[in-house]
């Protein structure tokens, strides 16, 4: 069982939450580049970071061509005005199905005024309100506690800790990850039901 499609842009109270586009690499890469050495203990991507202009490319081509698919939702998190990228996230069906993982990252800048959460929180409604899941996914590492900060503001259950399972950086070992979930009938009597958006199609299409 795969999911629905969730929409490809989302409009928070203080966030545009959308689709990458190939275009965006100039503004993705300042925004990874500001940030990498606040973004280096958690994100494992960054250990192939810095890199080029034509990297972005290819990778927002990536990103673009697996969410038109319907194989993997990358998000970019943008000023309203979309000039700059404040961070990235995702709806990703790697945990099974019915369900997707939700994961992110803000720039350096712009951390500690709840951005994560008021994003975390529109994708979480999102999932199960357009993409239909039955169950969505925040895994963490122990350590992290800003990031566990986030699903528990937002209402999720801490219902796992699975041993030695993020990937190891290199020459490292594998880390413990804490795995928090929220089901589609937790999803009223949530905080997460009061973060407010708006969400569009492909097409720009207001969805209801
Ligand atoms: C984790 C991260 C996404 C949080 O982003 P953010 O926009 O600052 O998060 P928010 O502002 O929504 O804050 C989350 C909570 O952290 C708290 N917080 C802020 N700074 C903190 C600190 N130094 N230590 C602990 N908690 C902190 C906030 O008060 C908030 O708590 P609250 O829910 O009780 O109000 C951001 O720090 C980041 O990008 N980190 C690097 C990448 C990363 O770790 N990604 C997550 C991988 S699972």
């Amino acid at each position: 069982m795969g999911v629905a499609p969730p929409p490809y842009r989302l409009e928070t109270e203080r966030l545009v939450v959308r689709c990458w586009n190939p275009g965006d690499a100039p503004a993705a890469k300042e925004a990874i580049d500001a940030s990498l050495d606040h973004l280096r203990p958690w994100m494992p991507w960054t250990e192939g970071e810095p890199t080029g202009l034509d990297a972005k490319v290819e990778l927002l081509r990536l990103f673009r061509g697996h969410f038109d698919l319907g194989h993997d939702f990358p998000y970019g998190i943008w000023s309203p005005d979309e000039s700059r990228v404040l961070g990235g996230s995702g709806l990703h069906p790697r945990v099974g199905d019915g369900a997707l993982e939700i994961g992110y990252w803000i720039h350096v800048d712009a951390i500690g005024r709840g951005l994560a959460t008021e994003v975390a929180g529109a994708l979480t409604r999102a999932a199960f309100e357009h993409a239909r899941v039955d169950r969505v996914e925040i895994r963490i590492d122990p350590v992290n506690q800003r990031s566990k900060r986030v699903p528990l503001a937002l209402g999720f259950v801490e219902e796992a800790t699975l041993r030695r399972r993020l990937p190891a950086k290199t020459g490292g070992e594998p880390r413990d990850v804490v795995v928090y979930t929220m089901l589609a009938s937790e999803l009223p009597a949530s905080p997460a039901a009061r973060v407010e958006y708006r969400a569009f199609d492909a097409a720009g299409r207001l969805l209801d």
